[in-house]
């Protein structure tokens, strides 16, 4: 069975990726498990700015019954010590890998991308929507028109392909796309940790160490879901491909994102609790395919009927 899926103009050999921020710059997962592109179509890379970051202070990642809470605030080396340093011990021909790229200015982004543009990756996944930036940095990802303007400045930076993450916590996500793809978006993926909070009832105080974090696992599956479905009815209209994260476990959780319109998935949270997950997804996938007499991951994408 082929499960390659084909995402602006890259040939990613099946459609399951592992999310940003889940094996950091993939060293460790490499040396570990190994990367190969039978099993993980693709990489996102940890969200990367353009000077270290030390992130928030701590606690910063909480486990609940609905799933983890992060405040990890971009904690990363900056990008011209990933470039240095991390890149050059990635065995590139093993899968695709994609930088996140993050900041809290326009300027600062730009600068990313113009260093990661002189680099073998293939695109890049512009973050405009982490929840954890500090106070004083923009909420690029909720506010359209700032989010239209960071994708504008990165698209005259590289020709390399855009990916761009969306915010779940923006009140029209619709609209958000609609405005970061007529800014240059090649690709969009939806979503990011939705906003929330935890309190430890004993202290009386929020449990993680900037009172509130972003929420993934499987409590936001429903709402990625629809996400992805009301971002689908916008890109669709322009041919733009969606890559569907947010609490996907199973292989039945994957090809739920697809029939919402995603083109490919990326697995987060659940990587952390079975690192095999992705190669256990993707023959989950093929079987699917094979019960409904499909060929391809393609002919799912959008496939949903709505009850009328
Ligand atoms: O939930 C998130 N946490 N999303 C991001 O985009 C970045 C990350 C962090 O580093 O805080």
């Amino acid at each position: 069975m082929d499960l390659s899926v084909n995402i602006c103009g890259i040939q990613f050999q099946n459609p399951v990726a592992m999310a940003s921020g889940n094996a950091g710059y993939g060293i460790e997962y490499q040396s570990v498990c190994g990367f190969s592109n039978k099993d993980v179509g693709a990489v996102f890379l940890k969200g990367t700015t353009l000077e270290p970051k030390l992130g928030n202070k701590p606690e910063r990642v909480m486990e609940s019954p609905s799933g983890l809470l992060n405040s990890v605030g971009l904690q990363n080396p900056g990008a011209r010590e990933v470039i240095a340093k991390y890149l050059p011990k990635l065995d590139m021909s093993a899968t695709q890998f994609i930088i996140n790229v993050s900041g809290s200015s326009i300027e600062e982004y730009v600068e990313v991308v113009r260093l990661f543009d002189q680099t073998a990756l293939p695109a890049m996944e512009i973050n405009i929507s982490c929840p954890n930036v500090k106070k004083g940095g923009a909420a690029f990802g909720n506010d359209p028109e700032m989010a239209a303007r960071v994708v504008e400045a990165c698209r005259a930076a590289t020709s390399k392909p855009l990916i761009v993450k969306l915010s779940p916590n923006q009140t029209d996500i619709a609209e958000g796309a609609r405005r970061v793809i007529d800014a240059g978006a090649d690709a969009l993926s939806a979503i990011n940790t939705l906003m929330g909070m935890q309190i430890d009832i004993h202290s009386q105080r929020p449990t993680l160490g900037n009172n509130q974090g972003g929420l993934s696992g499987p409590a936001i599956k429903p709402v990625a879901l629809l996400k992805v479905h009301q971002v689908y009815q916008v890109a669709k209209q322009h041919n733009i491909p969606i890559i569907g994260l947010g609490g996907i476990a199973s292989a039945e959780d994957a090809i739920e994102f697809f029939l919402a319109g995603a083109s490919m998935v990326a697995i987060g949270t659940a990587v952390a609790k079975d690192p095999l997950i992705v190669k256990k997804v993707n023959k989950g996938i093929a079987k699917y395919l094979k019960q409904h007499n499909l060929n391809s991951v393609a002919e799912l994408t959008g496939r949903l009927q709505l009850n009328t």
